[in-house]
């Protein structure tokens, strides 16, 4: 249909000119299809996704939560209960938290909340692209701030960009795609040399070692997010969270959030993985650090390739002699699906890829020598 007629929809219909379409990348099935794979043959790397979490221990605790729940009640005593599991499993209180669908939809709502017309947000250069959208969405103003070359947070240079109008600050750590954490003096500097919100995004948090949780309680202005769907390989439920001291917590559960963002499967899922599975979590999370220690050695080995250390799910390595959109292409036509991040400060040809058990790392690796090998011929 040729839109526009309206008034009101040819406003929105501008308003949306302004932003970008988000890029989820290839799915499994579309390469799978348009390369004529099976599905089961793709490695899909490209959204660190967590595979280290068996599916078939997944599948059994669904099938336990589904023979416990009614699905025609909305979910309400499911919410006290991950809370509760949460305040155990942080040492915060269940006052403190936000559950979400995903922090997706957290870094929407506290968008929503701060941001309107006129005011600005601040990130950094690069991070994770979701932030941007979200205060795009509100009419503000998204900023950046390049890291420093060792992909640390340039303190200075953010707190200089603050004006009278930025209200919120988001920053990630471990960073996505940098896959570094940042220094806890470097985040509290900035939390406590700033009159705005201050979200840190620690999706990827459990992969490293330090989190600024414990801060969350004393500045008012602190807001730390997690998720399942890295860590727990949960994705696909969509459930994620937010800790900030109880005042905070309450306006935004009261006030700003929908009455009941997540399904009752899922909030059971997430509960039970905390409450009674959380040791086995914790193993899967030892085996992904080995694996991502070997990966990272395995690139490095590799003629032309330099990969930066990881903090997280996933590692950044560069292609030094070719492009790396070629690369990219010439893994998909493999049935390998990695993410092409181009330029990332001064490095040039950055690739991403997602930490996978052993045998998909094998021939991810494999796969990648002979692409590389191929553009020498
Ligand atoms: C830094 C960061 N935050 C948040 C998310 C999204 O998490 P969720 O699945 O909880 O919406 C991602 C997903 O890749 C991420 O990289």
């Amino acid at each position: 249909m040729n839109l526009g007629k309206k008034r009101i929809i040819r406003e929105v219909i501008a308003d949306a000119e302004n932003l970008s379409k988000y890029d989820v990348g290839e799915t499994a099935r579309g390469l799978a299809s348009r390369i004529s794979m099976k599905d089961s043959e793709i490695l899909k790397l490209n959204s660190n996704e967590n595979l280290f979490i068996p599916l078939d221990f997944l599948r059994n605790i669904l099938r336990q939560v589904i023979d416990e729940i009614d699905p025609r009640i909305y979910p309400r005593d499911e919410v006290k209960d991950l809370k509760d599991a949460l305040s155990k499993h942080l040492s915060v209180s269940p006052e403190e938290i936000v559950i979400g669908t995903g922090s997706d939809q957290i870094i929407d709502l506290v968008s929503r909340m701060f941001l309107r017309r006129g005011d600005e947000a601040l990130s950094i250069t690069p991070t994770f692209v979701v932030y941007e959208r979200s205060v795009k969405i509100q009419g503000a103003e998204y900023k950046s701030v390049p890291l420093k070359d060792d992909f640390s947070l340039d303190v200075e240079a953010l707190l200089s960009s603050v004006t009278p109008n930025t209200r919120v600050i988001f920053l990630c750590s471990p960073n996505n795609p940098t896959a570094n954490q940042f220094s806890y003096k470097d985040v509290l500097s900035i939390a406590e040399n700033f009159d705005g919100l201050v979200v840190v995004d620690e999706a990827y948090a459990d992969f490293a070692g330090a989190t600024v949780l414990d801060q969350s309680r004393d500045l008012e202005n602190l807001i730390v997010f997690r998720t399942f769907s890295k860590v727990f390989g949960l994705a696909g439920l969509r459930v994620g969270y937010a800790v900030a001291n109880q005042d905070l917590a309450k306006i935004i559960n009261e006030k700003f959030q929908m009455p009941y963002p997540v399904s009752l499967t899922a909030l059971r899922v997430a509960t039970k993985l905390l409450e009674e599975n959380f040791k086995f979590i914790e193993s899967k999370i030892f085996e992904l650090r080995a694996e991502r220690s070997r990966l990272i050695d395995a690139l490095n080995g590799i003629g032309g390739i330099v990969a930066f250390p990881s903090e997280t799910n996933f590692v950044l390595f560069r292609t030094v002699n070719i492009d790396s959109s070629v690369v990219y292409r010439a893994l998909l036509e493999r049935g390998i699906i990695v993410r092409d991040i181009g330029q990332v400060l001064k490095f040039r040809n950055c690739l991403r890829v997602t930490v996978a058990p052993a045998q998909i790392m094998k021939r991810f690796i494999k796969e990648l020598e002979e692409v590389l090998d191929e553009d020498d011929a």
